[in-house]
């Protein structure tokens, strides 16, 4: 795999998103609430550029040469496929794009079950062909895709077994029909959890046990093969996150903080996946004190949540604390005293 180029073709308002094309078995999404036709393309590992418009994407200023004149070669194909979906978008319905909804049957699973992925099209309709992802690590939490076997021809059925699942795993789908092929946007990511122990990634959690405290430290210990290894989070909407949002690396174990909130943990490396833990994490109020350097002035202290006030200290007690609920991630609290 040695770039992707995709593009996606947004015309003005009508909120069509169309995906230019898959290089190399590698997939990468847009977003639907384009408001103007451009093109992004990809190097992996690099930031994505974007271009004004699909028409200026060979005077986009790239340096690499050789990246250059096979981007020049493939843009220009993936620009006659995008007006090619385009014209047959137009004939289908010319501002909806379909959706592909995958569900993933069992969710947890261990090593040797068989995992039934199933897509559907939302609005349903007949004729479509569907083709399978599976989510590959690529950075600190982006994904690329690599199409299952079903290949390039995609699958008739809306259905697709894989046999000895063995690790936590992530899949998208998405269905297509017609000459040249008009393809639904893709599903979201869904994962398979792997409950089992896979000698070559292990997740242990410590102290170990599934309910938590958020004032309490855990530490989601990587073991396998692998020298670098991230620990990921997927909560009850499925977003995505690190360990640096709620925790801090240490070697290979991340230790979460006050942040840490209920959700699927797992770790990961560019090769491996290990089994997964689902976590509780019950929230408590916290009592935060403002401390002033001089003791005997008698001042008032004002909180403020993420800069905005929350509690300005009127009741003259010159108490300076308050207690706040640890209900919102990653806020910042800041007190401050009057003069
Ligand atoms: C240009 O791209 C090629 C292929 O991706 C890469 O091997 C090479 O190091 C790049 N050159 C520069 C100067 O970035
Ligand atoms: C990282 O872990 C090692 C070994 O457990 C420990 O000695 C060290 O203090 C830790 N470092 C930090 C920054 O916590
Ligand atoms: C995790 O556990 C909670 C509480 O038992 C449950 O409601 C939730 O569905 C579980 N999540 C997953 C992904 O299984």
């Amino acid at each position: 795999m040695g770039h992707t180029l995709f593009g996606a073709l947004g015309l003005f308002s009508l909120n069509i998103l169309l995906y230019c094309g898959h290089a190399q078995g590698a997939l990468k999404l847009g977003t639907s609430s384009l408001k103007a036709p451009f093109m992004q393309i990809q190097q992996h590992g690099e930031q994505p550029i974007r271009s004004r418009s699909c028409s200026s994407l060979k005077s986009t200023k790239l340096r690499n040469t050789s990246w250059r004149t096979k981007l020049r070669r493939e843009s220009l194909l993936h620009l006659a496929i995008s007006f090619g979906v385009l014209g047959l978008n137009n004939v289908e319905n010319p501002s909806y794009v379909p959706q592909s909804v995958l569900t993933v049957s069992p969710s947890w699973t261990s090593p040797g079950d068989s995992v039934t992925l199933t897509c559907s099209v939302e609005p349903p309709s007949a004729g479509w062909r569907f083709f399978w992802y599976k989510a590959v690590p690529k950075g600190s939490i982006a994904y690329t895709y690599e199409l299952l076997a079903g290949g390039t021809t995609g699958t008739e059925q809306d259905s697709y077994i894989i046999h000895g699942q063995t690790h936590t795993a992530g899949y998208k789908c998405r269905a297509g029909r017609g000459d040249p092929v008009f393809y639904t946007q893709n599903s979201d990511l869904k994962f398979v959890w792997s409950g089992g122990v896979n000698p070559a990634a292990s997740l242990t959690v410590s102290p170990h046990r599934l309910q938590h405290f958020s004032t309490e430290s855990l530490s989601l210990i990587c073991e396998g093969n692998s020298a670098e290894w991230r620990v990921k989070k997927a909560d009850e909407d499925g977003k995505r996150s690190i360990c640096s949002k709620w925790g801090a690396m240490n070697g290979s174990t991340c230790n979460t903080d006050t942040r840490a909130s209920s959700g699927v943990y797992w770790c990961e490396s560019e090769t491996q996946s290990s089994n997964a833990a689902n976590i509780t994490i019950h929230r408590e109020s916290v009592t935060l004190h403002c401390r002033h350097g001089d003791q005997r002035k008698e001042k008032n202290a004002d909180f403020y949540k993420d800069k905005t006030l929350i509690e300005m200290d009127t009741n003259h007690q010159h108490t300076h604390e308050i207690t706040i609920s640890l209900m919102s991630d990653g806020s910042s609290y800041k007190c401050r005293f009057k003069d």
